[in-house]
């Protein structure tokens, strides 16, 4: 059955749903977006995915569309046209259609879209034996001056290091900046233990603001888990005694082997599987289970 999507005011068959080539989000790149996960119905800290797009469009005095009430009422009323308890949404926001030529605009209408697909789960022997994956040199782009606790939908480094890392037979790409810094992966962030001390990149302008990392430093907190948000350089990762990712739909993913080294006893560690059964504990009491 054809998706039906939102786009700005309507419901339609994802093939109806149509963007202007002047659109700014097209053209530039000037625009925001949220994935979410849906579990038995429910969408997965949506408060957290809504604060980090308003965050996004005051940075980018980008005026949303919507209350975000109305932005939370349209997410449930497509996720309730399609398919499905268990699924992925993914919100756009554009600054709309543009003048051509004009870099900044602000008399825009910014246009609002929401696509929602079933829930696949990612192979089940990627969390039983962990993944591989490549460190990029010189990929992390740095998104001007501001902190990447904004979802831009500007992509293009991230594309170019999933390329490089799928290349090498790598499930993700971990983008190193210019100063040998390990910052995140291409939709993922990156945790490590070492000596039981966890430690993530500190949100800068090269480390997105994850909704998962969030979940999982509270997750760490509550459990009397330390976790520093500290730089880590790419040798510190080689060192690690566990590393994981995090993601909206990989939740936590353990890491065993980086740029072909194994990562500790090459299985995932303890302290991932601890974190994973956390996370676990907080979808079911979400969904009240
Ligand atoms: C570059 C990057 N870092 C981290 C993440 C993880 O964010 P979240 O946990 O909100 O899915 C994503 C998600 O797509 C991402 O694109």
């Amino acid at each position: 059955m054809e998706p039906i999507v939102y786009l700005n005011g309507e419901f339609v068959p994802l093939s109806q749903a149509k963007v202007s080539i002047l659109d700014r989000g097209f053209c530039y790149g000037d625009a925001l977006f949220e994935t979410m996960r849906v579990y038995s119905g429910k969408i997965f800290r949506l408060d957290l995915h809504l604060d980090r797009l308003e965050r996004g469009a005051e940075s980018l005095f980008l005026k949303l569309p919507e209350t975000r009430e109305r932005i939370e009422k349209i997410l449930y009323q497509t996720f309730n046209r399609n398919q499905g308890a268990d699924a992925v949404i993914r919100l756009t926001i554009s600054r709309g259609e543009g003048i051509p030529g004009k870099l900044w605009q602000e008399d825009t209408t910014p246009a609002l879209s929401v696509y929602v697909r079933p829930y696949i789960s990612p192979p089940h022997e990627w969390y039983q034996n962990g993944v591989s994956v490549s460190l990029i040199p010189d990929s992390a782009s740095k998104l001007g001056n501001l902190q990447r606790q904004i979802k831009s939908a500007n992509y293009v480094s991230s594309i170019l290091a999933r390329k490089q890392a799928e290349d090498l037979k790598s499930v993700e790409g971990i983008m190193v900046n210019d100063q040998g810094e390990v910052c995140d992966g291409t939709i993922s962030n990156i945790f490590m233990v070492k000596e039981n001390l966890l430690s993530t990149p500190a949100i800068n302008s090269y480390v997105l603001g994850g909704v998962t990392r969030q979940v999982v430093l509270k997750l760490a907190a509550q459990t009397g888990t330390v976790c520093k948000e500290t730089s880590i350089s790419a040798d510190d990762v080689l060192q690690g005694d566990e590393v994981f990712l995090t993601n909206t739909g990989w939740e936590i993913l353990p890491v065993t082997r980086v740029d072909g080294k194994t990562v500790g006893s090459g299985q995932p560690g303890p302290l991932t599987q601890a974190l994973q059964r956390e996370f676990r504990k907080c979808v079911d009491a979400e969904i009240g289970k």
